[in-house]
This record gives C-alpha cells, structure tokens and sequence, in this order.
C-alpha cells in the first residue's frame, strides 16, 4: 500500500495499480455512473478497480466483499438508481462491539487496505464517508473523495451526485399531491429529506410551485403560515368555483425544520453511527395544528427513500461519469487527500480537486439572504 509522503498530499514513490471503490452513506441516482467513471479513466490510465462492498463495513469484515470491476463489468452501470456495490452507514471511528461500546477500528480499515493489496481507495459519499476518509487521510492513507449527497450540503462543491435526481423526483410528487388536494379541497403538507439543509425542499417547492417552503435554516412561525395560507385561500376552501381563491395549497416543508417556538421532530431515540438522529414527522405536527388552528383541511405526506430512488437524470450520469473519471485521474497522478469539486453543474461546470478536510465539521446550507424570502416563505424574487 501507498501512503502519501508529505503535507501536500503528492507522492511518486510507487505507481498505483490497485484501486479500492467505495459507496457509503445514503444511496444516491449518480454513484454507479461514479464508479463507471473511475473504472473506464482507470483502465485507460493503466490501473486495475475493485470495487468494495457495503462502504467502509467492506474492509473491517473479512471474508471482503471485494468485486473486480472491469469495463464490462459496469458497462451499463450509468442507467443504474442506487449503488451496485451496496452501502452502510459505518464510522470506523467508532464501531460498535458485542458489549455496544464504540471502539476506533481505524487501525483494521488501514490493516485490511494493505492487506487487499490496494494502493489507493476513492471513497464515495457525503460528509460522513468523506469524513473518515478525510481522517483515514491525516493517517497517511492514499484516499480520494467523490461527493454525493441528495441533501446537496457538502461543503467545498457546488454539485454533490443524487442532488438532481432527487429535485426531479420530489417535484414530480409535489405536482401530483394537486389533484387530490384540489378535489377535496385541503392544504397539502409535504415532508422533504435534507437533513439539516433546506436546497432539496427550497428548489423543489419552487420547481413544484407549492405555496408556502419552509427550510431549517429559518425557523417559521405557526402564525405566519396560517395567514399566509389565509391570503391564498380566503376564510375556507370550500368555494370550488371562486375565482378568486384556489381550494388547496401545498406546504413543502423539510425535515429538518422547525418552528421557531418549537424544536426540531425527530423519529425516536435512535441515532446512527455518526451520531445523526433521525429526521421526521414535522409535516404531521404541522398539518395537525393547521387543522385545530384554522378552518382548513390538512394532509401530510412523508416522501421518504423513494426520493433517493429510481434512475439517475441525465445531469447525474454525466456528474457521475466527470467526477469518477476526475478522481481515477487524481490517484493516477499521486494527488491524494482531496476531493473531487464542481463549481457549476454540467453544462456549465469546472472541476477541480480541493482538501478532502474541507468536509469536516461543516455542512453548507441555504444562503438564506440570497434565496429565502424570509416573509413569505418561499425562493426569493420570484413574486411567490
Ligand atoms: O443524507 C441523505 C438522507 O436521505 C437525508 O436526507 C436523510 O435525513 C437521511 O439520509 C435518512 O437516513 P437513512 O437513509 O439512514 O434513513
């Protein structure tokens, strides 16, 4: 195995031959082209890809899920949702044990790299994956990051894999929920994933025109949803014909948000190996007060997975495709310790290759000055 030999990540002791492909974390439309890029560059710059199982579980539980991908092998993989190589949400860092202490088995992930005979892993996934590489990294490990994440808030690129697909799906059923709400005459409350960041919900309620968004980046207020509800609706919805009023409305509302007299809805108790909660259940307390509060009729909905689900869109494939190839670009060339970065997305995109620490302990959210329109609830500038 190769380790990097000096604090500007570059190395030219040993040419690489041996790369280890990883996806971890969430699932995301635009891996599989990922990890078609990274085998078809590889191949043309002279080196061999396996891809490992399972994330980063891949290489702390021997026998290794260890596949050997070759360009026939992933051939068709740029149409494929998902991740053919499987993923998980394991922290080395901290592992549980039979007793449910969490033990660091970083020293076993650095042990079993060596032992596959890998020189280089390209790790892909969002700031959980990247930010065990991005430790694995500062321990001299040959690694280089491609950012994906539906929840578009990794800090240090403009385009994380998954994002797009993600919008196109979220919109497609916030069109949808039109007809039933219309026809029953009801606000529609919609709950988007994003965790702590508000791009998923902010883009996809405007692409879906719903009324009213709300994002974690600006705590709403209960008051203020219900008149604006009341500006849109009048006093109820039960006028079908009124001109001047719709019956319905739809409230996109994300995950992660929170009233500002209230706290952020969790699941249960339970948190994952990062120590994230999980997200959930803000769309029903929300339809439950528009229904004791005003006169009007409330649904909730929770997208949930499906949102990561089906093919990639045209913009993730070649995301996918330019960010794998970019970064079997960067092991070949001894660039360690970065992670692929787009400013802009394809078309109009410029890759480049920043620190992978770029990742740690930050997320990037919504600029809320740039794009909230804090007073009506919605994208900026639009006249919504
Ligand atoms: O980070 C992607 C994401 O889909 C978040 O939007 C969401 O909060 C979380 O993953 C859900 O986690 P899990 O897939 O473990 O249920």
């Amino acid at each position: 195995m190769l380790f990097t030999n000096g604090t500007d990540g570059k190395f030219s002791m040993t040419k690489v031959k041996r790369i280890g492909v990883l996806t971890g974390g969430g699932d995301a439309p635009g891996l599989n082209p990922a990890i078609k890029g990274v085998v078809y560059r590889s191949s043309e710059r002279g080196m061999e890809t396996v891809g490992l199982g399972d994330g980063w579980l891949s290489l702390l539980n021997p026998p290794f899920d260890v596949v050997p991908l070759e360009w026939s092998t992933v051939r068709r993989w740029d149409r494929d949702g998902g991740t053919n190589l499987g993923s998980s949400r394991t922290n080395p860092f901290q592992t549980p044990n039979e007793l449910g202490e969490r033990v660091d088995r970083s020293s076993e992930v650095i042990a079993n790299i060596e032992k596959l005979g890998l020189d280089a892993v390209i790790a892909c996934g969002g700031e959980d994956t990247l930010g065990v590489a991005a430790r694995l990294s500062q321990m001299g490990v040959a690694i280089v990051g491609v950012p994906k994440t539906i929840d578009k808030d990794l800090s240090g690129t403009d385009y994380t894999l998954g994002f797009d697909t993600a919008l196109r799906n979220v919109t497609e059923v916030i069109e949808r929920s039109r007809t039933p709400a219309g026809s029953h005459g009801w606000v529609q409350v919609i709950e988007v994933m994003g965790r702590h960041s508000g791009h998923l919900a902010l883009w996809s309620g405007a692409a879906g025109q719903a009324d009213i968004i709300l994002i974690p980046e600006h705590p709403f207020r209960y008051e203020r949803v219900y008149s604006l509800l009341k500006s849109k609706l009048g006093d109820s919805t039960s006028h079908p014909r009124d001109p001047q009023h719709p019956r319905y409305s739809v409230i996109v509302v994300a995950e992660g948000a929170y009233a500002e007299e209230g706290e952020l809805i969790i699941m249960d108790d339970r948190h994952d190996a990062f120590g994230h909660p999980r997200l959930g259940g803000i769309s029903e307390v929300l339809a439950r007060r528009i229904l004791s509060d005003t006169s009007y009729e409330a649904r909730s909905v929770v997208l949930g997975h499906p949102q990561r689900g089906g093919p990639p869109s045209p913009v993730d494939r070649i995301m996918g495709l330019l960010f794998g190839a970019r970064a079997a670009d960067a092991v070949a060339d001894g660039d360690f310790g970065k992670m692929v970065s787009s400013r802009g997305i394809a078309p109009a995109c410029d890759l480049s290759m920043v620190d992978i620490t770029a990742v740690l302990g930050r997320i990037d959210t919504v600029d809320v000055a740039r794009f909230y329109d804090t007073d009506r609830y919605h994208l900026k500038g639009i006249g919504m």
